[in-house]
This record gives C-alpha cells, sequence and structure tokens, in this order.
C-alpha cells in the first residue's frame, strides 16, 4: 500500500477543527502531521485533540510535510499559499482563493510555476449528487437556470463574523454557487446583477451557449436548513441539484482521496488552483455589476 500523504494543516479556527482536522487524520490517503496558527494557543488545543505536533511556525510546518491544508482568513492564504508552492508542497486550499483577483492569481500562478498539485475545496463538487446532475446536465442541452445559496449563517453561530460580515455572501458562498451555473450551463460571458452581499443579492447571468441563469444568495436570512440548489432547464427536459444534501461524510473522504492524488502526481483537477481563480474572476465581475 502507499504510504499516506504526510499534510501539515495551517489554520484552527472553526472549519479547519469541523473538517480539515478530522478529514485529513482519519486516511488512509493522508496523515494529519500537526498544526500551525497564527495563534499559537489555538494550534496547539487543535493538534491537541488529534495527538499531532503543534509547530512553533510555518516554516517548521514545511520543512515536515509532504502537502499543506490551508484554512485561514482569505486575506492571509495567498502568503502562505505561494510559500508553500515555492518549497514545493502541494496545497488543499480554501475558497474563496483571496479578497480579490490580485491574491488569487497569485496562488494560482505559483502553483503553476512549482509544479504542484493544488485542490480547493469546493464542498460540493466532491458530493455524488452533484456528480450525477453535472453529468446529466451535459447529456442535455440547456436554455436557464435557478440556483441559490441562502442560509443564515451570518445571523449567529461560528461564520458570523470578521470578512465575511464586511464582504457579505458574495465572496464567502458565492464561489460555491457560481462555481456550480458554470460548471452546468458553461462560460459567463455577463453578469448583472442587483443587492447587498451583506443582505441579499440577485445576480442574471448570460452564459457562452446563450442559457440564461438567475442567481440568488444570502447568507442573512432566518431558514434552517440552509439551501444550496440548482435547477437546470431545456425544451425536452430539466434538472435539479439539493447540493447541500450531498455534502456528506463521503464527499469529505472524497475530498481527501482526490487531494492525495492530485499531491502526488501534481496533475490538474476540475478544483484546482487555476478553476479558482476563474471562480474568483466570476465573484469580482459579479462585485462590479453590484455597483453599476
Ligand atoms: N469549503 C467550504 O465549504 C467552507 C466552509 C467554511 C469555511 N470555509 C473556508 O475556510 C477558511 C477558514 O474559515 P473559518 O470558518 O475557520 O474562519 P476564518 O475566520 O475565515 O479563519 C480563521 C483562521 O484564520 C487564521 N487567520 C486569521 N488572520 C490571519 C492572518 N493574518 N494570518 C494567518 N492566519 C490568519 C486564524 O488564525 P488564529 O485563530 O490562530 O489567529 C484562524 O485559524 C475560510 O477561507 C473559509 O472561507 C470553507
Amino acid at each position: 500500500m502507499t504510504a499516506p500523504v504526510r499534510v501539515g494543516l495551517v489554520g484552527a479556527g472553526p472549519w479547519a477543527r469541523m473538517v480539515h482536522a478530522p478529514l485529513l487524520a482519519a486516511g488512509p490517503e493522508t496523515e494529519l502531521a500537526g498544526v500551525w496558527s497564527r495563534t499559537a494557543d489555538h494550534a496547539e488545543s487543535l493538534a491537541a485533540e488529534h495527538g499531532v505536533t503543534p509547530y512553533p511556525s510555518f516554516d517548521a510546518l514545511l520543512d515536515d510535510v509532504e502537502a499543506v491544508a490551508l484554512a485561514v482568513v482569505p486575506a492571509a492564504q495567498p502568503d502562505l499559499a505561494v510559500r508553500a508552492a515555492q518549497a514545493g508542497k502541494a496545497v488543499l486550499l480554501e475558497k474563496p482563493l483571496g479578497l480579490d483577483v490580485t491574491g488569487a492569481r497569485r496562488i494560482a500562478d505559483a502553483v503553476a510555476e512549482h509544479g504542484v498539485g493544488s485542490l480547493m475545496l469546493l464542498t460540493y463538487r466532491f458530493a455524488d449528487v452533484v456528480r450525477e446532475f453535472l453529468a446529466d446536465v451535459d447529456t442535455m442541452t440547456p436554455t436557464g437556470a435557478r440556483a441559490c445559496f441562502i442560509s443564515g449563517a451570518f445571523l449567529g453561530g461560528a461564520f458570523a463574523g470578521g470578512w465575511r460580515l464586511e464582504h457579505g455572501a458574495l465572496l464567502d458562498v458565492g464561489p460555491h454557487i457560481l462555481d456550480l451555473v458554470e460548471t452546468a450551463l458553461g462560460p459567463v460571458v455577463e453578469i448583472q446583477g442587483h443587492g447587498d452581499p451583506r443582505q441579499w443579492v440577485g445576480l442574471l447571468v448570460t452564459h457562452e451557449s446563450g442559457a440564461l441563469s438567475e442567481v440568488t444568495l444570502s447568507c442573512a436570512s432566518a431558514i434552517e436548513p440552509s439551501r444550496t440548489e440548482v435547477e437546470v432547464y431545456g425544451r425536452d427536459r430539466s434538472c435539479f441539484v439539493d447540493a447541500r444534501s450531498g455534502a456528506r461524510a463521503a464527499s469529505f473522504a472524497r475530498v481527501r482521496a482526490e487531494f492525495a492524488a492530485v499531491a502526488r502526481s501534481g496533475d490538474p483537477h476540475p478544483c484546482d488552483a487555476s478553476r479558482g481563480l476563474a471562480i474568483q474572476e466570476l465573484v469580482a465581475r459579479a462585485e462590479r455589476a453590484l455597483v453599476k
């Protein structure tokens, strides 16, 4: 059997605790080597939970691992990811890649220049129901779509603070839903929109094929459970996916297996850093559409 990929986790916030650490520690394709976070106490407590090393510095982590998983604020991800790529380490990246296209491009360029494997944790893209839905859409001729990401995440709980409340839903969950819509209907040529990302946003999206989609985003709506849905319509048939229903343990196990594979091969992946850059460009276009 191949030895597991030895991964160092960077960040010890809610998402690192809930997803990255248990996912990487569970194996068999990866091994959680240890944790570094900006605040030493945070790294120490998360490392202790998993019985792994709390690294004193990012450089110490880089020296000891084959790959790096980043679960930090978007403002911090570009510098750390570029340093990891320069050190020849594969990177498991979070969405959004950065606060803006410049940050995202730095990551995509470093990954390409140093030939390291990369995977962006676009949660829904690893779910069976979503992969089946996208394969189904591939066999039809879509004329239009409706998609939404609606949650109450900004109203309270682990994700109600910091950069999310400052920048809003477009930067936080826009990468998920814009990625799904573009993957389903093809390249986006135009985005119009209205609203406030801290409250409610509606986007009118035109695809290269001529298909049109309407995308709704809000993380400040009292709804439980939250919704991540895409419906695609054509003249012959239509299809629908409740993407949230598929984001379960099995999809995170697939993240681990596919990350380990790209970490070893350096091969491209549909959710790699270059895709992350393209998604960040879509987010930026949507942001511009709101201020017109
Ligand atoms: N894929 C998904 O479905 C999904 C879901 C949820 C979150 N996420 C992503 O996961 C990432 C982490 O999210 P989160 O919810 O855990 O909380 P967060 O507030 O976005 O990030 C918290 C982490 O960022 C670190 N950090 C903050 N400023 C830093 C800086 N200047 N330099 C280095 N590190 C810094 C913190 O370190 P200290 O606390 O140690 O200071 C902490 O570990 C985000 O990018 C988020 O978008 C993805």
